[in-house]
């Protein structure tokens, strides 16, 4: 009896100190949690270049891509570009809760990491390819402010620019309309955004070794990451949403953020986007798509609006996580800590009013929070 309740106590105290770390911190996770750990893995993603854009890949149009991307003839008062508001030091976002270039706008700046991973752009999706989002801020009266024709105009008379311009697209812009001038601006646009990717992340090297059964290289992540990471794949049930290598199912979710960027004003969120997206003669459905066969438009063609859309946003990716405050589509989640909080103290009703069933309060405890900000900061 004595024998067998010391070595119950033993085994006990065992598996206390396998949860916290001190002994082989491997085994705190079961198999079906390596499997989930592993899904988020490997990293890098191989990509190809996109078919919808023929300069996608293109040394020649990524370099003046870059050029477009930093220029402020670009924006109409020659006062900003996009990155005023994605700032590489920043994770390309801005740090700021909602981007401000003319004037303020609705929404938080995305950070533009490993675009060739989206399916959909925006918060809202409201574009299904990274050129046609990248005609919006250009046309936005709060972002840039131009018009197709001023744009043409200013790259006439700018001329490194139209210099680019003639060598990319192999003829001078003169014998383009204003609109398929700006569509060749963005698709170089596109080719630059395409090259900012993230490399491994401490959590990248720690699924490695787990993949490969190396023991140092698991225990060189640190005990708080790992039962953030366990906490991630178990009792948050967080990866149903932030799926996968770029931590997103790329699709859209209520998860209770108010929907009002002023008093009276609704952001309808994927509603609207896919209200956009319909309208849009730059989608891979319209005339501009260099996909002649229109394989990459599978996923728009087959979109659907139903009420449940309203006020949906996209899941973003969780990579990078600690360089890209505020957090949200709104920017009103100023770190990670309040980002935990809204899902351990998540108001139940709104969820369920709202239809959204893959959410419910978690409750978590002061030390498991931590866990879990300790977690996301390693990607
Ligand atoms: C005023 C600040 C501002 C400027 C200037 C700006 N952006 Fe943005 N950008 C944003 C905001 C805010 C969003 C989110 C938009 C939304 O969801 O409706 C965004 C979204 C994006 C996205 C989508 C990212 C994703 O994950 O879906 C891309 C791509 C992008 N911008 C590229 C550009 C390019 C290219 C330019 C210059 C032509 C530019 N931006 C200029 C603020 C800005
Ligand atoms: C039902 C799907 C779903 C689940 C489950 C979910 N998320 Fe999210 N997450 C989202 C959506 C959608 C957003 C963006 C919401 C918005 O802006 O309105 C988001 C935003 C975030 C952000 C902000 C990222 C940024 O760049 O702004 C973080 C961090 C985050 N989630 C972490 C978590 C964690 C940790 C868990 C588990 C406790 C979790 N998520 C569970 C869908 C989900």
């Amino acid at each position: 009896m004595t024998l067998r309740r010391t070595a119950c106590a033993a085994l006990l105290a065992g598996a206390t100190l396998l949860v916290t770390g001190a002994a082989h911190s491997t085994e705190i996770f079961d198999e079906d949690e390596v499997a989930l750990i592993l899904s988020h893995g490997p990293w890098p993603v191989k990509t190809d270049p996109d078919p919808s854009n023929r300069m996608s890949g293109k040394p020649a149009a990524i370099a003046y891509g870059k050029i477009l991307f930093e220029s402020n003839d670009l924006s109409i008062d020659r006062q900003r570009s996009c990155a005023t508001c994605h700032q590489e030091a920043l994770g390309f976002g801005d740090g700021i809760a909602r981007g401000f270039g003319i004037a303020r706008v609705d929404r938080n700046t995305p950070p533009l990491f490993n675009m060739r991973l989206n399916r959909w752009f925006g918060w809202d999706g409201k574009s299904d390819n990274l050129w046609a989002q990248s005609i919006a801020p250009i046309l936005d009266a709060r972002e840039l402010g131009m018009t197709p024709e001023i744009l043409k105009a200013r790259l006439v008379e700018t001329p490194n620019l139209a210099d680019g311009y003639r060598d990319v697209f192999g003829a001078p812009l003169a014998t383009h309309d204003a609109e398929t001038a700006m569509v060749n601006v963005a698709k170089a646009l596109a080719a630059f955004q395409e090259t900012i990717v993230s490399g491994k992340s401490s959590f990248d090297r720690f699924r490695d070794a787990l993949a490969a059964e190396d023991k140092a290289g698991i225990d060189a992540y640190p005990d708080p990451a790992k039962r953030g990471l366990k906490l991630f794949v178990g009792k948050g049930r967080c990866d149903l949403c932030h799926f996968g290598a770029n931590f997103t199912n790329g699709e859209f979710h209520d998860i209770g953020m108010p929907h009002f960027p002023a008093p009276g004003r609704v952001d309808k969120g994927r509603y609207g986007g896919i209200q956009h997206l319909r309208k849009s003669r730059f989608n891979l459905l319209g005339p501009f798509n260099d996909d002649g066969l229109r394989a990459t438009a599978g996923f728009t063609r087959h979109v659907r609006l139903t009420p449940k859309n309203w006020g949906e946003f996209r899941v973003p990716s969780l990579r990078n996580a600690a360089l890209t405050a505020p957090y949200m589509h709104d920017g009103s989640k100023d770190t990670l800590a309040d980002v935990v909080n809204h899902y351990s103290e998540i108001p139940e009703e709104r969820l369920h009013q709202d239809g959204e069933k893959l959410l419910r309060p978690l409750h978590l405890s002061d030390a498991e929070k931590a866990d879990l900000v300790a977690f996301l900061r390693t990607l």
